[in-house]
């Protein structure tokens, strides 16, 4: 079949053999496949480049159901599946009034994919409200918790994009909601633009995500309309001394502090600066609010997407003399 609507680039490559899950029970049977030793575990298919056919057998994950688990006077716990969709927890919390994910609000793919990059957007990350998740293990068939310090998250990253990579799918993910006294992280600048904008000074949990989920409309292109996967590449953190060097020459380069001698640049000012910004190469190219993100404007080849990338990456490292870094998995 095709795989053209299992992800958001919309890239039309063929998978041999493809099987939907909607329960831990067909799971564990069809990882239990003698047949299939190679299987591509497949989400929300938000953070994925197809570059080719897929030989592999093809897991899409359907497991469905948010449950509150306990609650008191300030919190919830909340469990939900991995194939829940990510923005439609958001608003199964904000209905709930539960805060803590308001500024993930629209954030494409789904749930049980969250943990895997420790999904993040203006001032928050996924790890902030994540008491843990359950993963199914490929090679026991068995489940194991994993808490919020075995992940060991980090910026775009969490065991299970390195020791554990490849080595577990996740079926659902427990998270600590406040309630009632929610503490809000709207200091992040476009966030307090945008709600000066809209008139407000004590914002909701549901105006925060209002606001969000205009930033992101204003920026990003919504992947039902142009192929995409967000942020394409992560952004890069260099020494000091580089940056430092660097700013004689782009004195207006943004910039935010990590430590001491550690600085974040942002990749999409470095891929605007050389000139990529808007960019079409026939039916792919770079976006033109956003040169963070690659987009595929109709039947791109996935091939096509990553030589571009590539391009990329060869001049941000020519002209800044660094390495950026994909984020999205390429297969
Ligand atoms: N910038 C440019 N040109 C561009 C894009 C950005 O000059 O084309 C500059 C902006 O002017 C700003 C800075 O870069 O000074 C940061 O831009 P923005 O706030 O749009 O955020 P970002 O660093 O490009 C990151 C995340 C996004 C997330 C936003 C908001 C990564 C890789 N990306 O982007 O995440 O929504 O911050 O928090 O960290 C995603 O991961 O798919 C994603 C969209």
């Amino acid at each position: 079949i095709s795989l053209k609507p299992y992800n958001t680039f919309g890239i039309d490559v063929l998978a041999k053999h493809f099987v939907t899950v909607s329960n831990l029970n067909e799971l564990k049977v069809v990882l239990s496949l003698k047949d299939f030793p190679n299987k591509l575990i497949l989400g929300g298919g938000s953070n994925l480049l197809l570059t080719k056919n897929q030989e592999a057998l093809v897991i899409h994950i359907n497991l469905k159901g948010i449950t509150i688990i306990s609650e008191d006077e300030n919190s919830a716990t909340v469990k939900a599946n991995a194939g829940e969709n990510w923005h439609e927890f958001v608003l199964w919390c904000l209905k709930h009034d539960f805060g803590g994910v308001e500024n993930l609000s629209l954030i494409p793919g789904n749930v049980g994919t969250a943990p895997i990059q420790n999904i993040g957007a203006y001032g928050v990350e996924l790890k902030d409200t994540f008491v843990s998740c359950e993963g199914l293990s490929l090679e026991t068939n068995q489940l194991k918790s994993f808490s919020n310090t075995d992940c060991d998250f980090g910026y775009r990253n969490s065991i299970f994009k390195q020791q554990e990579k490849g080595k577990y799918i996740i079926t659902s993910v427990t998270f600590k909601l406040t309630k009632n006294k929610h503490k809000l992280n709207i200091n992040y600048g476009s966030i307090t633009t945008q709600l000066e904008k809209m008139g407000i000074t004590k914002p909701t949990i549901k105006e925060v995500s209002k606001a969000v989920i205009a930033i992101r409309k204003s920026k990003l292109p919504n992947p039902k309309e142009i192929g995409n996967s967000g942020s394409f590449f992560k952004n890069p953190v260099i020494s000091k001394a580089h940056y430092n060097t660097l700013l004689e020459n782009f004195p207006e380069m943004p910039s935010y502090t990590i430590s001491k001698d550690k600085i974040k640049i942002p990749a999409g000012w470095l891929i605007e600066k050389a000139g990529f910004k808007g960019k079409r190469f026939g039916n792919y190219g770079v976006h033109k609010k956003q040169a963070l993100v690659l987009v595929n404007y109709s039947n791109a080849k996935g091939s096509d997407i990553l030589n571009l990338s590539k391009l990329i990456q060869k001049t941000i490292k020519r002209l800044f003399n660094i390495s950026i870094e994909a984020e999205v998995n390429i297969l």
